[in-house]
């Protein structure tokens, strides 16, 4: 029997992933977790619980109490928001895994997920086909902390036998709840500005190439990797995945195919540094050899889809 938590239940991520999850597993056996102290309207239908990630010893409490088997640890701080607080973002995206590993290795847990993220790249990464090993020299609080988890999840599997598992994951586009403090954002934002009908103002260049993937194809990555047989699983620090890469000037492009009069500038931000040390493009051949991975949406797939089910309403809830 398995029994899911799902810990940042309220993300971008988390929405998506507990909905799947409560289809393949009932309402029961797929727990929605997260701090806000209200469950969020799309998860209403959801078992939910009101959890801090930091509080070791309620999480701990809840998963022994529960009979949880397997957990997806989504919480923490992103890329841009960590930089404006790395004191936090260091102990958040931390401390949380530490917990649910220790678990597991007592025994408690049969399986954890656990996302890493392009952003464990650096400036001297090779850029093009970034290679599943290579060199990563982060440069950001949030790739240093994703590459320090990255290393205790390969440390825990080898030296305990937690089975763990993760994904490199790129920026991630979806329409079912807004991401938040990322560099890869501005490939969400902008669909929202064009069905607003304004100019979007891009805080990264025209030209800056980043891997993306639209975001039923990380779930569906999420999900596979997670019922993959353990044995099939050869790395333990993290999958890079692929999905496609393209840069603002090719969004707007392709958004201009179905609104002729969008428009786009540019005013590079801080955040324009973190993606410049990332990487343009991703080797996800291990990804695709050891469980089978393949992806589903290129960018003109996911700017139709983007187009056709963006609702402005959710930028008043956010
Ligand atoms: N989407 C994330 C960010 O931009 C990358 O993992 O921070």
């Amino acid at each position: 029997m398995r029994k899911a938590l799902v810990i940042g239940a309220g993300g971008q991520i988390g929405t998506e992933l507990v909905l799947r999850l409560r289809e393949k597993l009932g309402t029961e056996n797929a727990i929605a977790a997260d701090v806000k102290t209200e469950c969020p309207p799309s998860l209403k239908e959801c078992v939910y619980v009101q959890m801090d990630v930091l509080d070791r010893e309620a999480v701990r409490k809840y998963i022994i109490d529960e009979k949880i088997t397997e957990v997806y640890l989504l919480a923490a701080l992103l890329s841009a928001t960590a930089e404006k607080n790395p004191d936090f973002a260091w102990k958040l995206n931390m401390e949380g895994l530490f917990t649910i590993l220790d678990l597991a290795k007592e025994g408690h847990l049969q399986k954890i997920f656990w996302p890493s993220s392009i952003a464990v790249f650096g400036p001297t990464t090779p850029k093009d086909q970034t290679p599943q090993r290579t060199i990563m020299e982060p440069s950001t609080v949030y790739g240093i902390s994703k590459q320090a988890g990255e290393r205790w999840c390969e440390y825990y599997h080898k030296k305990f036998g937690v089975d763990v598992r993760s994904i490199r994951y790129p920026g991630l586009i979806s329409y079912t709840s807004l991401p938040g403090g990322g560099t890869t954002d501005y490939a969400v934002d902008i669909f929202y500005q064009a069905k607003l009908g304004n100019t979007y103002s891009s805080f990264l260049n025209s030209e800056t190439r980043l891997p993306m993937m639209f975001m039923d194809d990380a779930i569906r990555a999420t999900l596979d990797l997670m019922e993959a047989p353990s044995e099939n699983i050869g790395i333990r620090s993290s999958y890079n995945l692929n999905g496609c890469d393209f840069t603002p000037a090719e969004i707007a492009t392709e958004i201009k195919k179905h609104i002729p009069d969008f428009e786009i500038n540019y005013e590079p931000d801080y955040r324009q540094d973190i993606a410049d040390t990332w990487p343009n493009s991703i080797d996800d051949s291990s990804a695709r050899e050891d469980w089978g991975w393949k992806e589903r949406y290129d960018l003109t797939d996911l700017v139709k889809v983007m187009l056709e089910n963006v609702d402005v309403q959710l930028l008043s809830e956010k």
